[in-house]
């Protein structure tokens, strides 16, 4: 995992009005004031301010991404964002299958796929999310379910493309909690068994994130485990001195 270089995304999710650029630009002087970070770092806020983003973030190496996107490239879909059009925001990323996306809009594995195939098809690198819930966990399901979701999910195309898969325990999520050390080492590195025995040699270098209450508290140890390859933060995404902390973690 030496070679893989670590990246480190924000979800903002429905957090963030014009004023937040007051933290991108805080970000920003961080980034260019204190050593150069060694994790890249992108910020998904919501697609109102993603094009502020990506033009106020460009010059500290800020990268912009989406938090969703839909499967088709235009049409009748009030209300729906294409990949197409976050690239022409400024967006390199996007974020899709989301476990709020999954339980708060029904979107299921072969959506999910459909729409990280129409972030490939725009440029976009799709950050693909997977996760058990706490049941599923607690009755022992939770690497199947991952495994499912995995298999489900990312595109077949995954080998050729560059594809970003962020583990995010669902139970984890804007909790506090989040699993052991174990835990964590576990999944990703069967996650990372996954990748490989599917893509070969591209799985063995896709970014496996971690996500699930990473806070400037946990972060460096979370970051150093076998197989997490970076990070992605909600909550403490939202302040630039936190998130800039995460990502000094790396
Ligand atoms: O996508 C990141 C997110 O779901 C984790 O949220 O607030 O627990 O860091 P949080």
């Amino acid at each position: 995992t030496t070679t893989i270089s670590p990246l480190i995304a924000g979800n903002w999710k429905m957090n963030g009005l014009r004023a937040s650029l007051e933290e991108i630009s805080a970000l920003a002087s961080l980034l260019t004031t204190g050593e150069a970070p060694r994790a890249l770092v992108v910020v998904c806020p919501p697609a109102t301010i993603l094009h502020a983003v990506a033009s106020s973030g460009a010059t500290s190496g800020i990268l912009a991404g989406g938090q969703d996107c839909h499967p088709a490239a235009s049409g009748a879909h009030t209300g729906d964002i294409s990949a197409g059009m976050l690239a022409d925001a400024g967006a390199q990323f996007v974020i899709v299958g989301h476990s709020e996306r999954r339980t708060q809009h029904g979107e299921t594995d072969e959506l999910v796929r459909a729409k990280a195939e129409a972030a490939m098809g725009a440029g976009l690198k799709p950050i693909i999310c997977v996760g058990e819930t706490e049941s599923e966990r607690d009755s022992g399901e939770a690497e199947s379910v991952v495994a499912r979701q995995l298999a489900g999910s990312i595109p077949d195309a995954g080998g050729q493309h560059e594809v970003i898969v962020a583990y995010e325990p669902v139970w984890a999520i804007g909790t506090g909690r989040t699993p052991t050390n174990e835990e964590i080492a576990r999944m990703h590195a069967s996650i990372r068994q996954h990748l490989v025995e599917r893509f070969g040699e591209p799985g063995q270098t896709t970014r496996i994130l971690y996500g699930g209450s990473m806070k400037p508290m946990n972060a460096r140890e979370i970051l150093s485990l076998e197989n997490v390859n970076g990070g992605l933060v909600g909550g403490a995404s939202l302040l630039a001195k936190d998130f800039y902390t995460i990502i000094s973690a790396v």
